[in-house]
């Protein structure tokens, strides 16, 4: 995936002016930052310095999770047209952006609520020449959490709770869904990333809400029992600003995420979603499926099933199974 060419110029842009040596020592005080997750009693992004290595090194990685959370999200609720979004900690924008990527010219209202005014100031100013209107009219408010959160369409929380106590992560996710549509909640996509959605997803069902993406059901989790954690992988092109701030030769990055997209509306059944890079054999394709009754199976489809067969060869980590007119038989 590409970044959209107006968030990548205005990331050029906002970045070229300054002094290469701090951006490069602040991003790596955040990496070792954000890698030891843990309420941060101060806001980790203190300054312009901070806000604009933020923007450089890890907006194009986060704004990648959520597109692909809110892709997943449009699958299950075809014909869905946002109007209004509110981005919880939204930083610098990454997940305002990604909702324009998706839902284009349905978004109409853009509200970033986040404690640090650089980062505020530097989304804004990343959206000042966006393609989408409702970006370039974005209102970047500040706001620090605890406190109430305005309703909209979709809410969205990305890569925002590891920074809070449990007891306040509980909270933001109460507030944050207390006038939602729909809410999406991201994580990193590791085991304590996943522990934190698992006890979102558990609030939001508490509440009312039921899971669209990525469980195909709003029972228990099926992998709590097993040691494993869900997660999903978004591939990122890599500009070379971006290389070069993270000391990476590799063009791209693979950034791993956990979430759970939940609904006031309820979105109809859901087909299996796949786990885990499907394994490719001679003539077999192997699949770890959550299936829409609650369990994980393991699923195997021969190259005696034709189209199935070809269907599942196509079909990558994350994806919904059997795809739209790809009827799954069983083998043999
Ligand atoms: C890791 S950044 C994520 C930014 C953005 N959502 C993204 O996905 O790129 C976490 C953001 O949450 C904000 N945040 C954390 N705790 C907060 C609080 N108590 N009140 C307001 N914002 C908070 C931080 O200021 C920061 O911008």
């Amino acid at each position: 995936m590409d970044l959209p060419t107006d968030l990548a110029a205005a990331l050029d842009a906002a970045t070229a002016d300054l002094p290469l040596r701090e951006l490069e020592s602040s991003v790596d005080r955040l990496i070792a930052r954000y890698r030891t997750p843990g309420r941060a009693d101060r806001p980790i992004l203190s300054g312009h310095i901070d806000a604009a290595a933020y923007a450089a090194y890890r907006m194009p990685a986060t704004w990648g999770a959520v597109r692909a959370a809110l892709a997943a999200t449009a699958e299950r609720r075809p014909g869905w047209a946002p109007q209004s979004l509110v981005d919880v900690g939204g930083g610098t924008g990454a997940a305002a952006w990604a909702a324009a990527t998706v839902f284009g010219d349905s978004l109409k209202e853009v509200t970033v609520l986040d404690q640090v005014t650089e980062a505020l100031e530097l989304g804004r100013g990343l959206a000042r020449n966006a393609f989408s209107g409702a970006l370039r009219h974005a209102e970047w408010r500040k706001v620090r959490f605890p406190a109430e959160v305005p309703g909209a369409d979709l809410v969205t929380v990305s890569y925002v709770l590891s920074e809070l106590a449990p007891d306040a992560q509980q909270a933001l996710v109460r507030a944050s869904a207390a006038g939602a549509e729909t809410i999406a909640i991201l994580e990193p996509g590791t085991p304590d990333g996943y522990q934190r959605i698992i006890a979102a997803r558990d609030v939001l069902i508490d509440m009312g809400l039921r899971v669209a993406a990525p469980c195909p059901h709003s029972e228990t989790c099926p992998l709590l029992a097993t040691g494993d954690w869900c997660h999903f992988a978004s591939r990122i092109h890599r500009t070379p600003l971006h290389r070069r701030l993270k000391g990476a030769d590799l063009q791209y990055e693979d950034e791993k995420f956990a979430y759970v997209v939940a609904t006031r509306t309820p979105v109809g059944a859901s087909p299996a979603r796949i786990l885990r890079h499907p394994q490719t054999r001679k003539g077999l394709v192997m699949m770890q499926l959550c299936q829409p009754d609650g369990t994980v199976a393991q699923t195997l489809v021969s190259k005696r099933q034709g189209d199935v067969y070809r269907a599942a060869r196509d079909a990558d980590w994350g994806d919904e199974w059997p795809v739209l007119g790809s009827a799954q038989q069983p083998t043999d």
